[in-house]
């Protein structure tokens, strides 16, 4: 059941950059100016994130099993699978709200503010509706040997920014975001 504790600390490290993409915005709110490239490299992070590491865990390993043990979820299961399409859509629409206020300026700054709001409240509920009812229907249907499988993919796949592999090309966007950001994230402050 490792792989529990894998989506769940991937939540809290998914919550983590939701957290800064909100306090970024507030900042921006109360006067001062866009810092773009954090913003890009938020982007490129959550993207990578969730299309290569995240979602793979849930729509290829746990989904499939817990589909198998609990036939009763299919509805449950298709919801948050189609949440992972919606997520994209909100996400790429994120993406284009940043590059006309970069390109336009302030007069584009309450609707990128307004699509990152929603992207990061559609984010959260969606984590938390798998933690309350896939991970814990799993928990209680799901057999040895399919945890055994899953935390054997599981393992092989590892968060490029908060893994234990630091020298990558996130590791210097997360020093700036660990300077930058107030408390509780901020320099000092646990992320973890
Ligand atoms: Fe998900
Ligand atoms: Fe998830």
């Amino acid at each position: 059941m490792r792989a529990i504790s894998i989506i769940k600390s991937e939540h809290k490290n998914l919550g983590a950059i939701l957290y800064s993409l909100d306090k970024l915005i507030e900042e921006i709110d109360s006067g001062k100016q866009p810092d773009f490239s954090i913003f890009h490299g938020l982007f490129t992070y959550l993207d990578r994130f969730l299309d290569r590491y995240h979602h793979p865990k849930e729509n290829h390993h746990l989904f499939p099993k817990l589909l198998l043990r609990a036939p009763e979820t299919e509805s449950l299961v298709r919801e948050l699978g189609q949440q992972h399409i919606e997520g994209e859509i909100l996400f790429v629409g994120m993406l284009k709200a940043l590059s006309a206020y970069e390109f336009s300026g302030a007069q584009e700054f309450p609707h990128f503010r307004d699509s990152v709001t929603s992207y990061t409240e559609f984010e959260r509920k969606h984590a938390q509706k798998e933690e309350d009812e896939v991970l814990t229907r799993a928990r209680e249907v799901l057999e040895p040997s399919d945890w055994d499988e899953i935390d054997a993919a599981f393992d092989a796949n590892e968060d490029p920014l908060f893994g234990d592999k630091w020298n990558n090309e996130f590791s210097d966007l997360l020093d700036r975001l660990i300077n930058r950001l107030p408390a509780p994230l901020g320099l000092g402050d646990d992320w973890k």
